[in-house]
């Protein structure tokens, strides 16, 4: 009985969650029986997958569509807002790597707009940046299509507008699929953000001079979308969260009481060696894969909490905020599961002989135009100097932060590896497209340029130093 059980855990939890794709070993193996217990993710916090129209296996073929519509956050309550196919977050894309998705995408809004793939590493002409593709005009549709290489957590938005379109509800989870998945009874996407509500219930318009330098924060916490969710938990049960920190400018220092998190991957796909922590940190547009055991009794609850965190100027929250209460159910305990193995092996960038280039972060309050500058290497975009590079080379940068505050950075289309921060060398490294650099930090980086040529975005993720100027581009020639 315990080995027929045993065996059934190991089955790859795809099996165990009719949600969430298709398997190739499931037209071999018995039918999976399923666990009893709640299927979380099916009810409280799901986010509904595109539909694939493409009969074929490795082609995943959706339809995209912007247009306003209503956001239900919370019982009862709903803003004007914008949605990817009239939801927020918009659709789940789902994919292995190696598939090529084909997204027919139609803008329905009243203004411009692109999609970006967040941490895709797509050709050029297909991220959605200010110099890869011209705005999608109202009305008009374009076809983005490309192979999605890597397995990992990544996300879609918008690279138009990037304040009032991402906070009004444009953005969307992408789950890409390798060829061994750690086992995990159940699995789901975990998307953070935050809401600002004006007196009249809806989305403030952008704001004065305090939120355009310290960004936008809101009172409302959100996952995916909604605020004040409950997530089943079953006592003994393992659950895998894809997290992903779609905020404007909210940072999140995650704890659940009572429990530990596995990090098993981060920007780039799984990680070498996972690790356990009590805390999870994200930056905006950070993504972290953990698994979370469910060491608690039947009946117990426990909230998920973003703790204080100060990122500069006064800016962050001072209280702990409530996100997510994860309850567990009356049933029997399921058997634990073992520690996960590890990801593929990172190999560490070969820097020797690269002569580093300095990237700098700063501000300034510009008084006559009553207006707050962003600046890289002292310009604002779209007047910073590009970097330009060619294809095969290995690029390491220095991301001087010469400002108080902190500037999570963001390159597009490359994963990279931190070398060292403040002259400290990282221990393991990992593929991140997303950091956090703090204030008055100086962090290296290092990255190859494969043969993906083109003009590539590079920015802090703080969407309104990106609106006000904290963004360059890297040129990559063939
Ligand atoms: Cu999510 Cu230009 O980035
Ligand atoms: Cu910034």
């Amino acid at each position: 009985m315990l080995t027929i059980h045993v065996l059934l855990r190991a089955l790859p939890a795809v099996l165990l969650l009719g949600a969430c794709g298709t398997d190739p070993a499931a037209s071999v193996a018995p039918p999976p029986t399923p666990r009893p217990g709640p299927d979380p993710w099916a009810a409280a916090l799901r986010v509904a997958p595109a539909v694939d129209r493409n009969p074929d296996p490795r082609v995943v073929e959706i339809d995209l569509e912007a247009r306003m519509g209503d956001w239900e956050y919370a019982p009862g309550r709903r803003v004007r807002a914008m949605t990817y196919n009239g939801q927020v977050p918009g659709p789940r894309i789902e994919a292995r790597a190696g598939d090529t998705l084909v997204v027919h995408f139609t803008n329905r809004l009243e203004e411009p707009t692109t999609i970006h793939w967040h941490g895709l590493r797509v050709p050029a002409n297909m991220d959605g940046g200010p110099h890869s593709q011209p705005p999608i005009a109202p009305g008009a549709t374009f076809e983005y299509r490309f192979v999605v290489p890597d397995a990992g957590t990544f996300w879609y938005h918008p690279h138009v507008h990037e304040t009032a379109q991402m906070e009004r509800g444009l953005y969307g989870p992408i789950v890409v699929r390798g060829e061994r998945e750690p086992a995990a009874d159940v699995e789901g996407v975990v998307v953070l953000d935050d809401l600002l509500l004006g007196a009249d219930g809806q989305i403030a318009p952008p704001g004065d001079l305090v939120e355009q330098h310290n960004g936008r924060e809101g009172a409302v916490s959100l996952v995916n979308g909604r605020a004040g969710a409950e997530l089943p938990m079953r006592a003994g049960q393992r659950q895998r969260w894809r997290i992903i920190n779609a905020g404007s400018a909210r940072f999140y220092r995650v704890a659940l009481l009572g429990h530990r998190f596995t990090i098993i991957g981060t920007d780039g796909g799984l990680i070498p060696t996972p690790r356990v922590v009590d805390e999870l940190f994200l930056v905006p547009g950070d993504r972290l894969d953990v698994l979370v055991d469910g060491v608690a009794a039947a009946g117990a609850s426990a909230t998920l909490q973003n703790l204080p965190y100060a990122r500069g100027h006064g800016a962050g929250i001072t209280e702990a905020l409530d996100l997510l209460r994860v309850r567990y159910t009356a049933d029997a305990p399921v058997p634990r599961l073992a520690p996960p193995g590890g990801g593929p092996a990172v190999a560490v960038i070969e820097t020797g002989g690269v002569t580093p280039r300095t990237v700098t972060f700063s501000e300034r309050i510009d008084r006559d135009a009553k207006r707050v500058v962003f600046m890289i290497n002292e310009r604002s975009f779209p007047d910073v100097p590009d970097i330009v590079t060619r294809v095969g080379a290995t690029e390491v940068w220095d991301l001087v932060n010469t400002s108080e505050m902190d500037h999570p950075f963001h390159l597009h289309g490359f994963f990279f590896q931190v070398v060292s921060r403040n002259g400290l060398p990282e221990a393991a490294p990992t593929w991140e497209d997303m950091i956090q650099l703090r204030g008055e930090e100086r962090v290296r980086i290092a990255f190859r340029v494969d043969n993906r040529p083109g003009h590539w975005m590079y920015h802090c993720h703080i969407l309104e130093h990106v609106e006000n100027g904290m963004m360059a581009t890297l040129n990559v020639i063939p």
